[in-house]
């Protein structure tokens, strides 16, 4: 099976440093789209124009929310502690001058990188055991991480990742309430959506996840 070298056991060859370099510029040197922001900024001036009257009430909708787990306030609640303003701390590891160093890579890995792989190895495991039938242990505890890890460039971590990491962990709580085939699929879904975006690199190995 190929894969892309960001997954491969790593090799100090010229060719797969060369290589190296490449998915680096492939996860860096995308500029962020500039419509998604302007989009953005276009929904929050409507929304602020929006006298408060043709609002939704959220009156007893929300009074007793069908799952706490996944209702957006309690999911808001339980971010509190990692979220786009939680100030990331210098010299953990992972860290801008502090990356993690492994065989597969050499030049040291960030934070977000590290998780990246985690999740990667998370869907490989649970995966298998769906079909087994077995139960899988919740993912949102390690991956709701990712809005507080330091990426490679500390300048990604911006709103519009952010935005993203919150589409795709809104799709993680929805597989540990109904862990399936479906709710994997959403999942993939949604690391797709953001490295099309942002890391286009591993976008085919990621593609190769996609339960069929
Ligand atoms: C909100 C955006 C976002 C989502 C969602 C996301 N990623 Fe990533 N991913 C990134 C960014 C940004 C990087 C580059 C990190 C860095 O350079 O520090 C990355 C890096 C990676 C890497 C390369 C890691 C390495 O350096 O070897 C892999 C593999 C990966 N992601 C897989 C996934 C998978 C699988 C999912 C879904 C389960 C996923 N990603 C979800 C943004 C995202």
């Amino acid at each position: 099976m190929r894969r892309p070298f960001c997954l491969e056991p790593f090799v100090i060859r010229p060719t797969l440093t060369a290589s190296l370099f490449l998915f680096v510029v492939a996860c860096q040197g995308q500029p962020e789209s500039g419509t998604t922001a302007s989009n953005t900024a276009a929904a929050n001036t409507a929304a602020a124009n929006t006298p408060p009257a043709n609002t939704t009430p959220p009156a007893s909708a929300s009074a007793t929310p069908a799952n706490a787990t996944t209702s957006p306030a309690a999911m808001l609640a339980a971010d509190a502690d990692c979220n786009l303003s939680t100030p990331l701390v210098p010299g953990i590891p992972g860290s801008p001058g502090n990356l993690v160093k492994s065989s597969r890579n050499p030049n040291g890995d960030s934070e977000l990188s590290v998780l990246m792989r985690q999740f990667v190895d998370d869907l490989r495991e649970v995966r298998p055991m769906l079909e087994a039938g077995q139960k899988v242990k919740a993912l949102l505890p390690v991956h709701r991480k990712m809005r507080c890890a330091w990426p490679t460039k500390p300048e990604e971590r911006n709103q519009q990742f952010d935005l993203r990491a919150q589409a795709y962990l809104g799709a993680v709580a929805a597989f540990d309430q109904t862990p399936g085939k479906d709710t994997y699929n959403a999942i993939i879904a949604g690391c797709i959506a953001c490295h099309s975006v942002s890391c286009g690199g591993p976008l085919e190995f990621i593609g190769e996840m996609r339960w069929e």
